[in-house]
């Protein structure tokens, strides 16, 4: 039926990335909090565009995250709980340094503190920091000599297009072998890369995902692969209702 079948008994290594999700959704509209914020790279975006940055959202142009991502610091990174959360952004409190109006970012990367400088510099914790692109910190300071500006922060809601995107990783092979339906806990291996190993079950079912949000929300997507799912493949799911 697939390539899946032509070692049966062998391992499979399934590695799902689970795209444009927030682990830890927001509820209600969160009181204004206070950073800094500084930009990277240049306005192409090019320098974290490839990586994709810590959470391993991959290509962020193919992704759809585009130019509005930010960097944070760990403080704020969370050990990954805020990839894929949304802030609303603004300068503040510098008439000289900011522009008027706000701004929406997606977290795709954690700020790590910096040996070289002194302190470790503006991410080094507790320091609350974001790291955008440029283009979105031109919006919200007057220059982009403006340096570390002060900002205030807030957690928004995503702006959603589509479900919750599903990428089969990896490879492997295996032979079919008709499991029953129960649910499977998937490990991270990296960023919103989540991974199964030893389970050659897996290849040649109709697979589901529920994914859990670090304060506890489910959502369920039903059958999102078919049965001749494909390493490589990207399936779309339910979204979180926010
Ligand atoms: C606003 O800026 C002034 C001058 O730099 C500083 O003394 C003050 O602490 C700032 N206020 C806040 C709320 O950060
Ligand atoms: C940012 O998101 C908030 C909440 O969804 C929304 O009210 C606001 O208009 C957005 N701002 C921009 C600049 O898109």
């Amino acid at each position: 039926m697939t390539k899946a079948m032509a070692m049966p008994g062998v391992a499979v290594y399934i590695l799902v990335w689970v795209g444009l999700v927030a682990l830890s959704a927001v509820t209600q509209q969160d009181e204004w909090d206070i950073a800094d914020a500084t930009f990277y790279g240049d306005m192409s975006g090019n320098a974290t565009m490839v990586a994709g940055g810590d959470c391993g959202y991959g290509d962020l142009f193919a992704q759809g995250y585009g130019l509005e991502n930010t960097a944070v610091s760990g403080v704020l990174f969370n050990d990954y709980e805020t990839c894929g959360a949304c802030f609303e952004v603004r300068c503040f409190n510098d008439s000289l340094r900011c522009a008027p109006g706000s701004i929406n970012v997606t977290v795709t990367s954690l700020c790590p503190p910096d040996p070289r400088l002194p302190g470790g510099g503006l991410c080094q914790p507790p320091r609350k920091h974001f790291d955008m692109s440029e283009s979105m910190y031109v919006k919200i300071a007057t220059s982009f000599h403006a340096g570390s500006i002060p900002i205030q922060f807030r957690r928004v809601s995503c702006v959603k297009t589509g479900g919750i995107k599903f990428q089969i990783k990896g490879s492997g092979s295996g032979s079919e072998s008709g499991i029953g339906a129960s649910w499977t806990p998937m490990e991270r291996e990296w960023g919103q890369n989540w991974q199964i190993t030893k389970t050659p079950e897996l290849v040649g079912q109709r697979l589901s995902f529920q994914v859990t949000t670090g304060n506890g929300k489910v959502v369920v997507s039903d059958n999102v692969a078919p049965a001749d799912w494909q390493f490589g493949q990207i399936f779309e799911g339910a979204q979180f209702l926010y």
